[in-house]
């Protein structure tokens, strides 16, 4: 089936979305609705039909609606369009709670629509290598893995630094690195949650959190994002106990680093100002391994397209309201972490 989508918010996202979704075949997008005119005029130079007034715009020949809009109306948004028989995809986070979650997926089964979320980093590059790697047992038992995310602008732009908007770091990117976690390791995973956020720069809503996930497999997840970090860390970290692992940005940067257990170890001793450490000396030259990185493909079109053959019912979708969930529940236990000060079981 020929998919028709139109845009409800042509904002940063609707915008990309149009470049992006025509790139499969059978995708078009045809219309774009906003509540700001200028938004609607940019969309009507853009070649699409412009809408002021959603009730018109649902009525459009579309069978597929995308809410890009912030985040504290994508439940309003998304559940009208599934009101009138319209597929959605729903732009991240999904919602602002539980409940709305909730009344989005069954919104989808009483209307007998799909319902999906634009879990678009599972598709980063970096984030392929690293599940490449865990996949493959490279580095054998995997104990921790630090996903983190450091950035020096310390900027929550526009009506992401305000809470009744739903911004704050753990909306923005939280969910997606949360995502791509479940996503590689099980969606029933997590055994418990724990998590400090600050407000760095930004006075309403936290830019920075820390958070810190117990598996049930016994190893642990770290997590970091700030927006104000001059001296930044790598994106990954993967330590097992054949090897550690690093992916210093979005791209395949970073390498995998073994030991050479033929070789007789080195004895080197390192002299710090108040004493010397031989645990924490530097391996010897000749008994590490570095190794190059995966080359893991990863081609974001593949979203668009399983969505038209999920519409088609000729598969599964990828990003399933299920997993959406799951991960939301997540994010409901770091908030609660962070109020409380506890870690919360899940
Ligand atoms: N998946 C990703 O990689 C990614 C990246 C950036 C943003 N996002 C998400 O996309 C969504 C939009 O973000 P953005 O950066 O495009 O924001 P934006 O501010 O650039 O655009 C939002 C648009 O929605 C319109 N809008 C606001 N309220 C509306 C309403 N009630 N009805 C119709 N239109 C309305 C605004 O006028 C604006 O044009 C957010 O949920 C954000 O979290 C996702």
């Amino acid at each position: 089936m020929a998919i028709r989508m139109g845009i409800i918010g042509f904002g940063y996202m609707g915008k990309w979305h149009l470049n992006n979704a025509p790139k499969v075949e059978n995708v078009s997008v045809v219309a774009a609705y906003d509540i700001v005119p200028e938004r609607v005029q940019a969309a009507e130079e853009a070649g699409l039909k412009g809408f002021y007034n959603l009730d018109e715009f649902l009525k459009e020949d579309i069978n597929l609606v995308l809410v890009a809009t912030p985040n504290d109306v994508h439940c309003e948004l998304a559940c009208a369009a599934m009101k009138a028989g319209k597929n959605v995809i729903c732009e991240k986070p999904v919602a602002m709670s539980l409940t709305e979650v909730d009344r989005m997926i069954a919104t989808a089964k009483e209307n007998n629509v799909l319902f999906t979320v634009h879990q678009n980093r599972r598709w980063d590059k970096d984030f392929r290598i690293v599940k490449e790697i865990i996949e493959t047992r490279e580095l054998g038992n995997v104990y921790a893995i630090h996903s983190r995310l450091h950035g020096t602008r310390g900027a929550m732009f526009g009506w992401r630094a305000e809470p009744e908007h739903g911004g704050g770091m753990i909306y923005d990117w939280g969910v997606h690195f949360v995502d791509q976690l479940m996503w590689m390791l099980g969606f029933d995973a997590i055994k418990s949650v724990f998590c400090k956020t600050v407000k760095v720069k930004t006075p309403e809503v936290e830019d920075y959190f820390f958070l810190l996930l117990d598996l049930k497999s016994g190893a642990h997840i770290q997590m970091e994002v700030g927006t104000w970090v001059l001296n930044q860390l790598p994106r990954w970290m993967i330590l097992g106990d054949e090897g550690t692992a690093y992916v210093n940005d979005f791209t395949r940067n970073g390498g995998i680093i073994k030991v050479d257990e033929t070789v007789e170890p080195e004895e080197i001793v390192v002299m710090t100002t108040s004493g010397p450490t031989r645990t924490f000396a530097p391996r010897g030259k000749k008994e590490i391994i570095n190794k190059e990185l995966p080359d893991s493909p990863a081609d974001l079109t593949e979203y668009y397209a399983n969505l038209r053959d999920a519409i088609d019912g000729k598969c599964e979708l990828i990003v399933k309201p299920e997993q959406v969930r799951a991960v939301f529940t997540v994010l409901e236990a770091a908030f609660e972490s962070a109020k409380t000060g506890r870690q919360i079981e899940l």
